[in-house]
């Protein structure tokens, strides 16, 4: 059977555009919905472009009410019964109550190699550590921001003079190559982790 993903972003979604051009021919998956919290989201006219169905529900207009966002955005997706949801830079915090009912079907991709550096600001933060590596993650998104099991990682050294947009640059290419990676053996209920060297 074939699996059905919904990609939230908020965005450009260069993320989206590389998971959505990896589900053809004999892949386990299609894309059924991107969904952006933001209305101005890039990354939806992308997908619209590519014949995939999208919408967008703007948080801002739920002021402080996270629950109440999360409602709605629970209600899209169960519309579309999606059997796997990617995070692909969507930058909302998604609550236990949110994540209950999906859990073990929510990936997401952050910028960094986990467990360092959750949260925001990763390459900065790696580049003042001195770290020898960065890299990116793809892990199933539990209650705990940016925790949850680790499906994948790439890696790639830190140059001299490195910035944190140099380093986020570099990194943009591994992301849009792991990402798919990781989904296609995910799809196929092949949960070891994909590892990748850039
Ligand atoms: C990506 O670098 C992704 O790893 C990051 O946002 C960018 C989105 O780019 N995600 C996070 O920081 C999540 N905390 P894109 O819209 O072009 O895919």
């Amino acid at each position: 059977m074939t699996k059905r993903v919904a990609i939230l972003i908020s965005g450009g979604g260069s993320n989206m555009v590389a998971l959505a051009q990896s589900m053809t021919g004999d892949h386990p998956a299609r894309p059924v919905l991107v969904l952006s919290n933001d209305p101005a989201a890039g990354g939806l006219a992308k997908a619209s472009g590519m014949g995939i169905p999208v919408q967008a529900i703007d948080h801002k207009t739920f002021g402080k009410d996270r629950a109440a966002f999360e409602a709605v955005l629970h209600d899209a997706l169960a519309a579309v019964q999606p059997d796997i949801i990617c995070l692909a830079g969507f930058m909302r915090i998604l609550g236990a109550d949110f994540i209950g009912p999906w859990e073990g079907r929510i990936l997401n991709i952050h910028p960094s190699l986990l467990p360092k550096y959750r949260g925001l600001h990763t390459h900065a933060r790696a580049l003042e550590a001195g770290d020898s590596h960065h890299g990116c993650t793809v892990h199933q998104v539990t209650a705990a921001l940016d925790d949850g099991p680790v499906l994948g990682q790439a890696r790639m050294p830190v140059l001299q003079g490195d910035t944190p947009d140099t380093l986020a640059q570099r990194l943009l290419p591994l992301e849009h190559a792991l990402y798919p990676a990781v989904l296609r053996r995910f799809a196929a209920a092949d949960l070891r982790p994909v590892m990748l060297d850039g």
